[in-house]
């Protein structure tokens, strides 16, 4: 918990930081940096003390092209729990376009589009988009650096690797290089990155005890009191065309959020008040959906893929009546599965054409190393309780042998902390606390450290652990917030929505928000064979409140006359009238991963502006 002198040190330290970067930022503007050009909005920034306003970014070379507000806003004065967000404007598009740049700038603009007609560049329609990242416990700012954020990322010495710049001397090894991102989501929406729940990144809350045990309701309750928050400090974003976005565990926030703002909306509207904001839509990444259907698609996808033995393949189907997500320990069905996910050991599971780096994991590496690969015989606990892959392995309460080794850590370090509560349970609620925050499972301890197995999170950690890099940011100083991690470790977390389905057809059907369902198709996490059972089963199966047929058969887009994935659309039989695209709209992102924006964010961004703009793709 911390105290009255904590916050004022971390005020102080904040205030610090911040005229630091005040200075930096000043002398930057009137610098002589070369061919660096300032946009009217950038001269006015208000780069005082008490600003919201992002200057600088430490290893960014000149003041961010983008205007970059961040800070916290606090969903419970009670337990001081806040929320870290950034807000990332549109970019503004350049007054003279310069040659060398256009070269790499993707087509998103004028034109590229035909029926486009213009839409994107009527300023007063300009979208907003709020991304989520999943986990649970993820961070956003992990997407802001490695997906879609207005900057790419770099080492320098990475950059010495691949032969783009001179080395420049030992002590710059790890110096950060920030530039321009030409497929950044902000060319097409002011993009809010949030971090969410308490806990998760640079979000915090002052009663850990009490706040970190959470679930997909209190999440999504604390989101709709921080849009409150954000559209009080922010009007116009009340006022703008309002989607969601997020991928992964984001799959269940993202339905439930948009739920949850039409109920509010609609109370408000009977109030007589205007809508919290003018919510138009929403797309999913690789989302977690259905646990049986995306579970048993992990298993279909590897034997299209051809990464199952053709013999194994048949007796597993045979033995699990092609249910493969919930397999009762010590039956053939699991025992054929354990065969086949050993033999999938080494493989990246969220970005299968991907190396796996083991950066994170340098155990499992000499393991690998030294045992020949998966055939090296059985592992210990730590790699058997990763053998079944996030998400369902947190999911299942204590199914096999392997989550009774992950579940009995993560239980008995979560009953002390419900014991403790209990005992305080009466106080908690005089206190205004909430005491129906208890149980839940502990996610991505010492097995996971804190990341997607196999992901290289080394430039995020270094960067976002730096004082100079939090002060930036107007998040947590170290002192109050040591450890920034991908994905957090000090979350009770229970997943309470096992199936998102008849949230997506009502949202999509009778609301008539436009959906995007996005699928890059070499993840194996929640991977698109998933997605497309429950797109083509479920959710179309005939009958009142279902989204009916697709529009046609499943079709390739293209990206500059390139094949970019296959898609197909679900109008609806009450879809909103209007132009354009309606209802629900799948996407496949060929040879992307679980991050779709990471591996492939040319089509990303292409995709984004047909969902933004209702375009046909
Ligand atoms: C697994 O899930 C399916 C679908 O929900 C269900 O019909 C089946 O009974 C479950 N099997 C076991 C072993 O729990």
């Amino acid at each position: 918990m911390r105290g009255r002198a904590a916050d004022l040190r971390a005020l102080l330290a904040l205030a610090a930081a911040c005229a630091l970067a005040l200075c930096a930022g000043a002398a930057r503007l009137y610098g002589t940096e070369a061919g660096h050009k300032l946009l009217p909005a950038q001269k006015a920034r208000d780069c005082t003390d008490n600003s919201d306003e992002v200057c600088s970014l430490p290893g960014l070379n000149g003041p961010p092209h983008v205007r970059m507000r961040a800070g916290y806003i606090t969903v419970s004065e009670v337990s001081d729990r806040r929320l870290w967000y950034l807000v990332a404007d549109r970019e503004q598009p350049a007054p003279e376009p310069e040659p060398e740049a256009a070269q790499a700038e993707p087509v998103v603009g004028k034109g590229s589009g035909g029926a486009a007609g213009g839409v994107e560049d009527d300023e007063a329609a300009s979208p907003v988009l709020l991304w989520l990242t999943g986990g649970p416990g993820c961070s956003s700012l992990d997407a802001f650096i490695y997906e879609h954020g207005p900057f790419k990322f770099s080492f320098a010495s990475e950059r010495w690797q691949q032969g783009q710049e001179q080395a420049r001397g030992g002590d710059k090894q790890r110096e950060v290089v920030i530039e321009p991102n030409p497929f950044s989501w902000t060319k097409l929406a002011t993009v809010i990155y949030v971090d969410s729940p308490a806990g998760a990144g640079m979000s915090y809350s002052g009663r850990p005890d009490v706040d970190y045990h959470t679930n997909d309701q209190y999440t999504i309750a604390d989101l709709v009191t921080f849009l409150q928050g954000l559209t009080e400090r922010y009007p116009e974003l009340a006022t703008a065309p309002f989607h969601i976005a997020g991928e992964s565990y984001a799959g269940v926030y993202v339905p439930l959020l948009a739920d949850a703002l039409v109920t509010a909306n609609r109370q408000r509207e009977a109030a007589g008040r205007p809508p919290l904001v003018q919510l138009q839509g929403y797309a999913v990444g690789n989302p977690v959906t259905d646990d049986v259907l995306d579970g048993n698609g992990q298993m279909t996808f590897a034997a299209a893929m051809g990464y199952v033995d053709p013999p194994t393949w048949a007796a597993m189907r045979e033995a699990c009546d092609d249910m493969f997500w919930n397999a009762t320990q010590g039956s053939e069905c699991y025992e054929l599965q354990g065969v086949v996910k050993d033999e999938l050991w080494d493989l990246n599971w969220y970005d299968v054409l991907d190396t796996c780096t083991h950066v994170h994991d340098p155990a499992s590496a000499a393991t690998a190393g030294a045992a020949g690969g998966a055939r090296g015989g059985r592992r210990n606990a730590a790699d058997l309780a990763r053998r079944f892959h996030w998400p369902f392995t947190a999911r299942l309460g204590g199914g096999g042998p392997d989550l009774g080794l992950l579940g009995a850590m993560d239980q008995q370090a979560g009953e002390q902390q419900q014991q403790q509560q209990r005992q305080q349970a009466g106080g908690l609620e005089a206190a205004g606390l909430e005491a129906g925050r208890h149980g839940g499972r502990r996610l991505w301890g010492p097995w996971l450290r804190h990341v997607a197995p196999c992901m290289d999170r080394r430039l995020a950690l270094d960067w976002l652990n730096r004082a100079e890099v939090r002060a930036a940011l107007h998040a947590a100083p170290l002192s109050v917030l040591p450890d920034w991690q991908p994905c957090s470790d000090v979350l009770y977390y229970a997943m309470d929505t096992a199936d998102l389905v008849p949230t997506h057809v009502r949202l999509a059907g009778r609301e008539g928000l436009r959906v995007l369902v996005y699928s890059g198709d070499h993840d194996m996490v929640v991977p698109h064979t998933g997605t497309t059972a429950w797109l083509y089963g479920r959710a179309s199966g005939g009958g009142g409140g279902r989204l009916g047929r697709p529009d046609g058969p499943l079709r390739p887009w293209t990206y500059k006359g390139q094949v970019a994935g296959w898609t197909a659309s679900w109008p609806g039989p009450e879809g909103p009238a209007g132009a354009g695209v309606r209802g629900l709209r799948y996407a496949s992102v060929k040879g992307a991963g679980h991050m779709v924006p990471q591996s492939r964010p040319a089509e990303a961004l292409a995709l984004l502006r047909a969902h933004l703009y209702g375009l046909e793709l």
